[in-house]
């Protein structure tokens, strides 16, 4: 049995590095040189954004990187030393819960850069207590708090963004299954995931019009990270995911971020308002 657990520790090493090792050829098959992409979202090397700002960096494209505000400055501290060797060249704090910060983060890219070619929103907040037990149990400050952050944030992001947009931007924010099925624990996320899908739908159809502004969401597969951590179960979700995905294993932030380059690329011209699924095809389970 031990050697048995061993052996699924190894190839699962060897596999991530596979995985991981695909992402240096990245730029000869998807070209973002000369394109501008503010990434939000990156908390430590788990994020999910984190794989995105690697991978988009890998395809050639120059990044402006938000962070997370905090009395001590520790995220700043942080997000800064891991984000260097990616060297943004806008590195501005972000709390989508003040708008004069939203503001300055757009007002920072038009001085700097003058126009925007794709806008990644990665970033999700609920309190602990409403992601475990009953739905009914959600409190309206909880219920407002994680619709303001996680769902609602997306449009003054876009508002803003609109005028810089050049031809053919795109927009990328993610989501979880938990939007349209009912995931034990997920609760209010489920929720602000689903409202977030919807408004992934009307941004998708405001934007597109006039300069062929794509927005579409990535629907991941479960990964641990700083938010998944706080949801009751993740664990449990994650060996679910690995034992019964037609992959039989859950996805990486890589994997993810591989997905962002290719929706914030020409490739995905044709492709606008969609939630795809990056998930090892977990989605596609009747049982
Ligand atoms: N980890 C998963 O299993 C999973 C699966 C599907 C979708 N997602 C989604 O991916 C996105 C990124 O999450 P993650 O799992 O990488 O976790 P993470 O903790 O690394 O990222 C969440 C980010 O949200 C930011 N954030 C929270 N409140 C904010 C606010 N008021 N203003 C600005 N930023 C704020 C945090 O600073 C952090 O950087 C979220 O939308 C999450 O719901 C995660």
């Amino acid at each position: 049995m031990e050697k048995l657990r061993q052996f699924h520790k190894e190839a699962t090493y060897v596999r991530e590095n596979l995985i991981n090792l695909s992402s240096n050829f990245l730029q000869m098959l998807l070209d973002l040189s000369g394109k501008k992409i503010l990434v939000t979202g990156i908390a430590n090397n788990r994020s999910i954004a984190w794989g995105i700002a690697q991978q988009l960096h890998s395809a050639g494209a120059e990044l402006g990187i938000t962070y997370l505000p905090d009395e001590k400055g520790r995220f700043e501290t942080k997000v800064r030393e891991l984000t260097a060797p990616l060297n943004p060249s806008l590195f501005l704090p972000l709390n989508v819960q003040d708008n004069s910060q939203i503001k300055e983060v757009f007002n920072a890219i038009s001085d700097k850069w003058g126009n925007l070619d794709g806008l990644v929103h990665c970033l999700a907040f609920a309190g602990k207590e409403e992601l475990i037990g009953n739905y009914s149990d959600t409190s309206v400050e909880g219920f407002s708090r994680a619709l303001e952050i996680s769902a609602y944030s997306l449009a003054p992001l876009c508002k803003y963004a609109k005028p810089l947009f050049t031809e053919g931007a795109g927009v990328v924010t993610l989501t979880y299954l938990g939007a349209e099925r009912a995931i034990p624990n997920y609760n209010v996320m489920g929720v602000a995931k689903a409202a977030l899908e919807a408004s992934v739908r009307y941004l998708s159809a405001e934007l597109g019009n006039d300069k062929q502004v794509r927005v579409n969401a990535i629907s991941a597969g479960p990964i641990r990270t700083l938010a998944s951590s706080a949801i009751g179960g993740i664990l449990e979700m994650i060996h679910n995911v690995e034992e019964k995905s037609p992959l039989r294993r859950t996805v990486t932030q890589v994997e993810v971020g591989n997905t962002a380059a290719f929706l914030l690329s020409d490739l995905s011209s044709g492709i606008s308002g969609q939630t795809i699924y990056v998930d090892a095809g977990y989605c596609i389970n009747g049982m």
